[in-house]
């Protein structure tokens, strides 16, 4: 393993305002970009790929205006495999603090067809615009698109072309969700292993969720060396998504113990993002959505509420405060039991004895029943029906 794989940290690219926002209808406008790209940069995401400046002059004027503005973060723009794209970005990303161009081609077979170039013709390109993009910036990250695909002798050829060339960053980019994580872990292994050079730069893990395994595959891919993992805010991006930044953050944090690796986000920051992007993209979050849906701190079986109540560890793995959010919530429905509802009721400020809950207890059964959710205004309805004072 080389030195830079074997350290612990690990890089947190977003790629929210890029990938994610290729996402069919999840356009942002101009001041949603640059008011997501600063909660990123607040949260202490490491690099920002902040758009595709040649696509529009809208993407243009938003790296540009992102790069002006970050503090902290790399700020990234991607290009083509063509020096006109290359200098489009650059001329983007260049008034970042710290700039980096993103350049990338598809090399397996089926992407090699669509320029129509040969094995060797694909080499001479990518020597040629990645020599050309370190010419005008220090920080280069190169990506052959569809790598899961590419057949493993050509991997390493393209990937030592690029790191001699000038790429600091190699990203491995498993664009249609094909790879599992073993698969996924075995490649890096491989190019860590095989690749003249791969030791003097970082390799990166760019995992979309075709299969639901994005996640899964990217930690994977830092168990065997990656150490920069590229992902959106809430999984936004093309058909089922990319990897969510929530979920590998706060899965190095809550399982550190087998995953030894931290990265620098502050993580009681995720829930204001996560809604942020939730509402510009027009993309709700799924309810049942790990770390950041409406029901991932939720609890509403009486079993579980009430060991909730004894002690939250029972069946909470993290506490809400660590994403950002106030509380556990307490959902009061037909599986909720008596210890639920007396801590409700104590909250909005009624302290029953015992046949008074038990009474209160039948009625709130039934109405229950009627309705999926028992919310604080049915419960003061409730009380109130029973001319129980506080
Ligand atoms: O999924 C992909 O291959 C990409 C590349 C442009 C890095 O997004
Ligand atoms: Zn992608």
């Amino acid at each position: 393993m080389t030195d830079t794989a074997k350290q612990d940290r690990v890089l947190i690219f977003d790629t929210t305002l890029r990938d994610g926002e290729q996402s069919p209808g999840a356009t942002m406008s101009h001041d949603e970009k640059l008011e997501i790209a600063q909660l990123l940069d607040e949260m202490g995401v490491d690099i920002i790929e902040a758009g595709f400046p040649i696509a529009s002059e809208g993407d243009f004027n938003a790296v540009s205006e992102i790069a002006a503005r970050s503090q902290n973060a790399v700020i990234c723009g991607l290009s083509r495999a063509d020096t006109r794209d290359i200098d489009r970005c650059w001329e983007a990303v260049k008034h970042a603090k710290q700039p980096r161009i993103h350049t990338f081609i598809g090399t397996s077979p089926l992407h090699r067809a669509i320029p129509n170039l040969n094995q060797d013709e694909m080499v001479e390109r990518i020597h040629q615009t990645v020599t050309h993009a370190r010419n005008l910036c220090d920080n280069i990250q190169w990506s052959p698109m569809d790598a899961t695909r590419t057949e493993e002798d050509y991997l390493c050829r393209v990937v030592e072309v690029a790191i001699k060339a000038g790429a600091t960053t190699i990203n491995i980019p498993d664009t249609v969700g094909y790879t599992a994580p073993r698969e996924s872990a075995e490649l890096i292994r491989m190019l860590l292993e095989k690749v003249p050079g791969a030791d003097d730069i970082i390799f990166a893990t760019h995992c979309h969720n075709d299969l639901g395994m994005a996640t899964a595959n990217s930690l994977a891919a830092v168990e065997a060396g990656a150490r920069q993992v590229e992902c959106t805010i809430n999984g936004l991006g093309e058909r089922a998504g990319n990897t969510a930044l929530e979920e590998v953050v706060m899965a190095l944090k809550v399982r550190n113990d087998i995953m030894p690796y931290r990265t620098d986000i502050d993580t009681t920051k995720i829930m204001n993002i996560s809604r942020r992007v939730a509402t510009v993209s027009g993309f709700q979050v799924q309810y049942n959505k790990a770390i950041v849906g409406k029901n991932a701190f939720a609890h509403e079986s009486g079993i579980h509420q009430d060991g909730m109540l004894k002690n939250a560890e029972t069946f909470e793995i993290m506490r809400p405060e660590d994403v950002g959010l106030s509380e556990t919530n307490i959902v009061l429905g037909k599986h909720s039991g008596r210890a639920a509802l007396r801590a409700k009721l104590k909250d909005l400020g009624y302290e029953l004895g015992d046949n008074q809950l038990k009474d209160v207890f039948v009625r709130f059964k039934a109405l229950a029943d009627r309705k999926k959710e028992v919310y604080d205004d049915d419960l003061l309805a409730l009380m109130n029906d029973e001319g129980t004072n506080a």
